[in-house]
């Protein structure tokens, strides 16, 4: 637990979002460990629908006024809720952070026929931006990922989201099994075509308890070599930017203008509220900054939010200290970089041999003020960031 910011600075730059988690899934795919849970008996939406609303007033009281510059609807399978339950939800958000006459609201979405009918009913409620968990344009490799849908049919679901949305991007993942730099580029060649303003590009981690670390502590799921990771990480670079959608951030890609303003608020290290189970949020109330963090087991969630108003099972202060560390690895994650001078007032201190290291061997620039990672400098971004932060 820490204290209030430096001398009492209150820091509420950056926007502010609303993250709304769905935690359920039609099921579990090998690589995941976000948290998300299979049910056989269908959740009751109206029974989530009631417990949102008191989970967001209970954090409405912690935010105080705000309005919300962006909603996003996470998972697990948001797509799986009725649109009717993602407008009732929005509702609830407008009375407690009214929305801004331009706010992006997001709904990540499961690229299945079934969840693309729902498509316009969503608009309909208020989503105005789609993200789909495509992850492969590649029929053998989707079922190497255990995803529920082919390329046709998730190729479909993005026309139908081109239909119904402005704003749409969707999810691949790279550097997956025996996955060449050709091949990949192809591949990256025929999403770029669909023409939607934002892609997600994750080379595919092995996240602890999955099956597929399982698999490859066997040796059974090969991954490319830093060598290979490297030429597929250039090639990802060179072919989005030829393209007119460049990073901005380590793994996303855009239109210049077409940034995902929700995740924006993260890295720019703003305030968010998180709802629902297993959301984290940073509330910034008076001069403190809460980090809230909610149980992660939906039932457990609903059971505490109807007896308490709230799932909030970790309220913690974060120290100046804590929040310069925490908006330094957000920030460099960005094209954009770092405000160094915000950074500053929360006492954060960037340490000038480090500095002039990194400098030098190109991996960082200072540029009007902000620090920013270079385009030698982002493949190896931990390393820059354990540098910069140790
Ligand atoms: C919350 S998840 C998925 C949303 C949606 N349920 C889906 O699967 O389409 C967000 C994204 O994280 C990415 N992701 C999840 N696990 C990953 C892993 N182990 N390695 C790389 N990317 C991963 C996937 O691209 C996924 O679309
Ligand atoms: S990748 Fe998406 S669909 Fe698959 S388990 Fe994770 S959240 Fe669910």
């Amino acid at each position: 637990m820490g204290g209030e910011g430096v001398d009492g600075i209150e820091d509420t730059q950056g926007g502010f979002g609303v993250y709304v988690h769905w935690p359920f899934c039609k099921a579990k795919c090998p690589y995941c460990d976000f948290n998300s849970h299979v049910r056989l008996v269908p959740p009751d939406e109206a029974r989530y629908i009631a417990a949102f609303r008191r989970e967001i007033a209970h954090m409405r009281a912690l935010s105080g006024p705000r309005n919300a510059e962006t909603v996003f609807f996470g998972g697990g399978t948001p797509s799986l809720m009725a649109p009717a339950t993602v407008g009732a939800i929005l509702e609830a958000i407008n009375e407690a952070w009214p929305l801004t006459a331009d706010a992006e609201v997001t709904l990540e979405a499961n690229p299945t026929s079934v969840e693309a009918e729902r498509f316009h009913g969503y608009r309909a409620a208020g989503v105005n931006r789609v993200s789909l968990g495509v992850q492969a344009l590649d029929d053998a490799d989707l079922q190497g990922l255990g995803r529920m849908h082919s390329v046709a049919e998730a190729l479909a679901a993005v026309g139908i989201a081109r239909s119904a949305f402005d704003r749409v991007s969707f999810d691949l993942i790279y550097a997956r099994p025996r996955q060449t730099p050709e091949a990949w580029a192809a591949e990256l060649r025929r999403a770029l075509a669909e023409g939607c303003e934002h892609l997600s590009l994750y080379q595919l981690t092995i996240e602890p308890g999955t099956p597929f670390e399982r698999l490859y502590g066997a040796g059974k799921l090969i991954l490319p070599d830093d060598d290979l990771s490297r030429a597929l990480w250039d090639v990802t670079q060179e072919v989005t930017a030829q393209a007119g959608l460049p990073a901005y951030e380590v793994s996303n890609h855009a239109r210049p203008g077409a940034e995902a303003r929700h995740n924006l608020v993260y890295w720019r290290y703003g305030t968010y509220a998180g709802i629902g189970a297993g959301a984290h949020g940073r509330l910034v109330s008076g001069k403190i900054r809460h980090a809230t963090f909610t149980e992660r087991s939906p039932e457990a969630w609903l059971k505490r939010v109807e007896a308490a108003g709230h799932g909030i099972i970790s309220d913690e202060t974060l120290s100046a200290a804590e929040q310069a560390d925490e908006m330094l690895l957000m920030g460099l994650r960005l094209k954009e970089g770092l405000d160094l001078a915000r950074h500053a007032r929360l006492g954060g201190r960037v340490d000038p041999e480090r500095l002039a290291t990194l400098e030098a061997e190109g991996l960082v620039a200072l540029n009007a003020g902000r620090l920013c990672v270079t385009a030698a400098g982002f493949p190896v971004l931990n390393a820059v960031i354990a540098a910069l932060a140790g």
